[in-house]
């Protein structure tokens, strides 16, 4: 019996057969170091690269290709992103609904002195109020970092209204793009975003090991963490100030980035509303097919259309873990279970420290997975 995977927040399984494809050949064929020496191959997969990086920018409405930098993942980005802008004396708004990739580069900065920081409350249905945003702006208030959805309630937050304070207030804006990109569009011009920070392994369908950073013009200066080769000016000691070498100091992850794009078309050939409207579809499956089993509670805004295709909830009585482990090892269920490192989410929402259970479905689960899991519940609480 093979597994059904829901834990597509986590990332996203399986890809479209057209990344591995296209990985695999590139892997084979094609994979010189982009732009480090001149021969042909070299070129071509620098231009694998660059129109991977075209791809993306458009996709979030860049005007400028050159200010997104490849990452890891959106750890990475997230990282690169605060740890090279803020300075010491600053004040950094943020909220408690974040994953501990922003809360914790924040939260050694305020350790270390450098910034002192203000965690903003949603409300009681976990979506962030922008005139809270507004309230906690000091005279220092140089960053408001917040995530586009909860990845432990999948709640959209109101990104744009609140951009819009952060630019009229003249602090920057940094989204955390994680549970989003790929479903739900996102526009850095509208929305008024200085740094998107996204993984390349969740709703854009690529391979895990990939992620980037977009750093708009309000961006001035930003300080690499990583410096070293990159393929140009290789006499100069000093690492390039120019995007988007600054920040990719080394031989990037080019079979990575192409799976990526690889990822990006697949949705962009389907269609970002088609995507979204299957998710729909499986979430009003799963919340009508929950509220009819006894003992379940959800948590976060109950509304399809403003959450991402993820819900937590738990069973009453029973440990979130152990409904990990039942629903994996005896219904061949993959959920992830837990505080899904997003632990002041849980002390908010008040299943800290042993978390709830989450369901992430993605575009390849289908109404059968769905029924799966209710099944699964309505046995695992006899009641079928
Ligand atoms: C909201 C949010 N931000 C950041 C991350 C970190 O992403 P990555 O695993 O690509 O580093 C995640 C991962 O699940 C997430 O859900």
């Amino acid at each position: 019996m093979s597994v059904t995977y829901l834990d597509n927040a986590a990332t996203s399984f399986p890809k479209p057969a057209r990344v591995y494809e296209r990985m695999e050949k590139f892997l084979r064929e094609e994979a010189a170091n982009p732009g480090r020496s001149g021969h042909r191959m070299s070129v071509e997969a620098e231009a694998s690269v660059e129109s991977a990086r075209a791809l993306i920018a458009k996709f979030i409405g860049a005007q400028d290709a050159s200010r997104i930098a490849f990452a890891l993942n959106c750890t990475d980005a997230l990282n690169m992103g605060m740890k090279g802008i803020l300075k010491k004396g600053d004040h950094v708004i943020t909220s408690v609904l974040e994953h501990n990739s922003v809360l914790r580069p924040l939260h050694s900065l305020e350790e270390d002195g450098v910034i002192t920081l203000t965690k903003v409350k949603p409300n009681k249905d976990c979506v962030i109020n922008p005139e809270d945003i507004g309230k906690a702006f000091t005279h220092k208030t140089r960053l408001v970092a917040l995530t586009h959805a909860s990845n432990v309630t999948g709640t959209l937050q109101p990104i744009c209204e609140i951009g819009k304070i952060v630019r009229e207030r003249g602090a920057l804006f940094l989204v955390d793009g994680a549970q989003t990109i790929g479903v739900f569009p996102i526009d850095v011009e509208t929305d008024f975003i200085d740094l998107l920070a996204f993984p390349g392994h969740k709703s854009l369908l690529g391979p895990t090991g990939t992620g980037g950073l977009y750093v708009g013009k309000r961006v001035e200066e930003i300080t690499p963490w990583r410096e070293g080769g990159t393929g140009m000016g290789s006499e100069n000691p000093t690492h390039p100030e120019d995007f988007p070498f600054v920040l990719e100091g080394g031989t990037p992850n080019t079979v990575g980035i192409v799976g990526l794009a690889e990822g990006l078309k697949f949705v962009y050939d389907t269609g970002i509303d088609v995507i979204r409207d299957h998710e729909f579809k499986l979430m009003k499956q799963l919340r009508e097919g929950l509220k009819s089993i006894k003992g379940v509670k959800t948590f976060g805004l109950d509304s399809v259309k403003q959450s991402t295709a993820t819900l937590s909830f738990v069973l009453e009585g029973l440990d979130p873990a152990d409904v990990g482990i039942i629903l994996d090892q005896s219904f061949n269920l993959a959920l992830r279970s837990g505080i899904h490192c997003a632990p002041l989410c849980h002390e908010f929402l008040g299943t800290f420290p042993t978390g709830t259970i989450r369901v992430s479905p993605g575009f390849f689960n289908s109404e059968k997975d769905i029924e799966s899991l209710l099944n699964a519940l309505r046995q695992l609480t006899k009641q079928e």
